[in-house]
């Protein structure tokens, strides 16, 4: 059994964030994130790119964390890297700094499945709200994802419906490119809504059964609902874009709740928790909590452990570490990975 006070090198490199956390406990000292900016221009995440900042980014964003966690190099026991899913050329780079890191310093090495993080983000210490307790359902929201989750305990976790296209978050950025926002659209999308009438406009829903979730048709939807109006308008985007969003916004937010809402009638689990960055969106949040009044137990993410962070991956790492789930120096980085 581990000690309770491990102190872990957390590393997230999966897609364009480079972070890095230093864990204690179940206690975040730091965790230090650097936002690749390069991308917003070209509408999405360039691999190529990305790969190539992380690389002049992890040492100095590993350093900083180190600092401001107030700690010396020879006090970290363990060092825990996200393995994947993500962009291969993204993830090697964490991947190698972690393994250099591990063997140089003769500690162990910890690989971490990059949405079950998401998840276990939940476990860390903060004053200012609870922790779920098993067994609870997860609603995981990110830009390559979008899953119900069943969690059992640290490292039992089950799917229970999964997107069939597109993910939640990409439905976000997608909508938004065609509202001629910057990447990544989705906190635009957002802030906007918060000054739009959500009812103004109709876009189709999904029919499909069971939990699994389909955003395909609605990209679908929204594009030709506006193809259609600019041939009446030309300025019909910059008009209408606050109503746009707040349309679009609440759309996507009744597809997820309405499949969670499914989840719970299923199982019989009225423990729900956020995660992903996907769950940094008010409306979600606000729909969600809302299940309050109906008995519903809520749990939601802080700000800064919603989207890509090291402090999950850390925290991650400490649940295999006390379970014994250690990695070798042979361990790949995998862009798709299994649950
Ligand atoms: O988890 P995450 O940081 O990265 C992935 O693992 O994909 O999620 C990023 C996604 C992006 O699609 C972004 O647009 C979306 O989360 N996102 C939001 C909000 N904040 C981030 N979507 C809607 N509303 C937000 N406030
Ligand atoms: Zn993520």
């Amino acid at each position: 059994m581990a000690e309770n006070n491990t102190i872990i090198l957390g590393i997230e490199s999966s897609c364009d964030d480079t972070s890095a956390a230093i864990l204690q406990g179940t206690k975040i000292l730091s965790n230090f994130t650097s936002t690749q900016l390069i991308h917003e221009k070209y509408g999405g995440v360039v691999p190529e790119l990305a790969s190539r900042s992380h690389q002049e980014n992890i040492l100095p964003v590993v350093e900083t964390a180190i600092n401001q966690a107030g700690i010396g190099l020879k006090d970290i026991q363990a060092v825990a890297f996200t393995q994947g899913p993500g962009l291969l050329g993204s993830l090697v780079v964490g991947a190698s700094f972690a393994k250099s890191f591990a063997l140089a310093r003769n500690i162990p090495l910890l690989a971490v499945h990059h949405m079950k993080a998401h998840i276990l983000a939940h476990f860390i210490d903060d004053a200012s709200s609870e922790k779920p307790t098993f067994p609870f359902l997860c609603l995981t929201v990110s830009g390559g994802h979008t899953q119900i989750v069943l969690v059992e305990s640290h490292l039992k976790m089950t799917i229970l419906g999964k997107t069939i296209d597109d993910a939640a978050g990409e439905a976000f950025d997608k909508a938004a490119k065609m509202l001629g926002f910057s990447y990544p659209g989705g906190p635009l999308i957002d802030k906007f809504a918060a000054q739009g009438n959500p009812d103004s406009f109709t876009f189709s829903k999904p029919k499909i059964k069971g939990l699994d979730f389909s955003f395909s048709g609605l990209k679908t939807s929204i594009l030709y609902s506006i193809r259609d109006a600019k041939k009446e308008n030309i300025n019909f985007v910059e008009e209408n874009r606050f109503d746009l969003c707040a349309s679009i916004q609440k759309t996507i937010v009744s597809i997820l709740m309405q499949k969670l809402e499914l989840a719970v009638k299923e199982t019989g689990i009225q423990r729900v928790a956020l995660a992903g960055g996907v769950s940094a969106n008010s409306e979600l949040r606000k729909e969600l909590c809302k299940k309050e009044s109906i008995g519903w137990k809520v749990y939601i993410p802080k700000f800064e452990y919603c989207t890509d962070n090291a402090a999950m991956i850390a925290i991650t790492g400490k649940f295999l570490y006390d379970a014994g789930i250690f990695s070798s120096q042979d361990v790949a980085a995998k862009a798709r990975m299994d649950w």
